[in-house]
């Protein structure tokens, strides 16, 4: 197992132990969450010493009405076989997008803001096929600003930040990803990879989604997203992930979805500790039709307050079009530690879980439930197809064989169950902004209440003091 290398300070020592017992414990076959090392292979110091490229010395200038593209893709290429490419602090332009592809034990070191101008579609920074590779600022105030109100304020779309796809061994961290005019981080098909110490900050829209990820072996921790719509998700296909530490601050919330076409294959992941206030759900997995199966997952300690779903799996999803086949499967999905409460449970049922007719989901399990309505006196809870224990499944059906469909039946729950109320954030978001300039926020230093990020911020104490300072306004 493989952790940033600045997580081995004296300090952290114990509680690096501590983590490193815990996820030995998962790597057993039935909890196989993580499967081997993840993030970049080789340090920052070590790329250092190979080579230094910055973006100054490749014809970038730094002021907001350049363009650092060409001088990213000149940097970049000087750098690929090994070193850091550097935005040092200052602002910058951006009007051409840049392509990154291949290159082995490099770095991207953005110190610097850099502001979107252009305006086309596609993504700002798309980087592929590299491997030991390190997205960072050493500031923690690296940022990438979208100005996607521009956008917004007309009701239209605009590019992406910054996709990845096929990278392999690699991480992003400490960087702000602001406003983008359509998604803000987009992993595709990645391996053995690290997101830690992100924030991303959208407008109040559908369709400008936080982070969406596919691939094999992720740890994706201490991340705070405020959109309207996808906060941490998972895509199809996705194995051995562990997300945890996510605080949904004004989003759509965390999902697996939507899951379109007929061999869906997603199977142990592991969300812990995701915090999630004035969301669209705690958790959606969405379908319609389709096939393949989604299986051996787990979805623990998670608080919530003021969102519309709690615990909504929908097999019916109307919002995606009705895939070809007669369903995905969900079969071994634990649901244990839920709190807090949903804005009314009366109206949208904070357990609802639909399964397919021709697949009745089984080896549902739900402990430790306890969501409140905070509007009216009583709440339901809603189950089709689904077999397992807790909330409203129909036992039985261990082995998933011969269940028989079933229609919606109703659990009515009159009075909050035991420990329902949930420690809250401080300064929860209460409104997101659209049409107007979204100020870029410090990285925070806390992202579940009580949990302590497994890595200092890279800046250090100055950038916790600052990420202090914005948590105060
Ligand atoms: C779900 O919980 C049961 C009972 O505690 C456990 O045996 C099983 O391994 C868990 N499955 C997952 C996918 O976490
Ligand atoms: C989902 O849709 C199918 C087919 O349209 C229907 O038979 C089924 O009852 C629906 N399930 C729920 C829970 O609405
Ligand atoms: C949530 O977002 C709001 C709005 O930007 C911010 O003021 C607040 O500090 C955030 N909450 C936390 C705990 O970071």
């Amino acid at each position: 197992m493989y952790f940033s290398l600045s997580c081995w300070q004296p300090a952290r020592l114990a509680s690096s132990l501590a983590r490193l017992i815990t996820l030995f414990a998962f790597l057993t076959p039935a909890f196989a969450q993580l499967q081997g090392r993840v993030g970049p292979t080789t340090s920052t110091a070590a790329k250092r010493t190979v080579k230094v490229c910055s973006v100054l010395d490749h014809g970038a200038t730094a002021s907001k009405s350049s363009d650092i593209g060409p001088a990213l893709v000149a940097a970049f290429a000087a750098c690929k076989s090994g070193g850091i490419v550097y935005v040092p602090p200052g602002e910058y332009g951006m009007s051409t997008w840049v392509s990154l592809s291949g290159g082995q034990g490099w770095a991207l070191q953005l110190d610097g803001i850099i502001y979107r101008t252009g305006t086309a579609g596609g993504n700002m920074i798309y980087i592929e096929k590299g491997k030991d590779v390190e997205i960072f600022s050493s500031t923690s105030q690296g940022a990438i600003q979208g100005n996607g109100f521009e956008y917004h304020k007309d009701n239209n779309n605009g590019c992406r930040i910054l996709r990845l796809a096929h990278m392999q061994d690699f991480s992003i961290h400490d960087i702000a990803l602001v406003d983008s005019p359509l998604f803000h981080l987009f992993l595709d098909t990645t391996t053995n990879g690290e997101v830690y110490n992100v924030i991303i900050r959208g407008g109040n829209k559908g369709g400008l989604d936080g982070i969406d990820v596919s691939g094999t072996n992720m740890w994706l921790h201490d991340i705070e997203v405020s959109n309207r719509d996808e906060c941490v998700t998972i895509k199809d296909p996705s194995q051995y992930m562990l997300i945890e530490n996510i605080y949904c601050n004004w989003s759509g919330g965390c999902a697996m979805g939507s899951l379109g076409g007929s061999a869906i294959n997603i199977h142990d992941i592991r969300f812990d500790k995701v915090y999630s206030a004035n969301c669209n759900q705690m958790f959606m997995i969405k379908s319609n039709g389709g096939g393949g199966t989604v299986r051996d997952c787990s979805f623990s300690n998670f608080l919530g307050r003021h969102n519309a779903y709690t615990l909504d799996i929908d097999a019916n999803w109307s919002q995606l079009k009705k895939q070809a086949g007669d369903g995905v499967l969900f079969h071994d999905l634990n649901f244990t530690g839920w709190h807090g409460s949903c804005s009314d449970g009366n109206r949208r049922a904070p357990i609802n879980i639909m399964c397919p007719d021709a697949k009745p989901c089984y080896n549902i399990h739900l402990s430790d439930f306890a969501v409140w309505t905070e509007t009216g006196s009583k709440e339901v809870y809603k189950c089709s197809n689904a077999y397992g224990n807790g909330g409203c499944l129909k036992a039985g059906g261990l082995d998933g064989k011969a269940l028989a469909a079933y229609a919606v039946t109703t659990v009515t729950v009159a009075s909050a169950p035991a420990g329902w109320n949930a420690p809250t954030m401080a300064a929860d978001l209460t409104t997101l902004g659209l049409s107007s300039s979204i100020p870029i926020p410090a990285v925070p230093t806390t992202f579940f209440p009580g949990a302590t990020p497994y890595s200092q911020l890279a800046g250090g104490a100055a950038a916790s003091a600052a990420a202090a300072k914005d948590s105060r306004k």
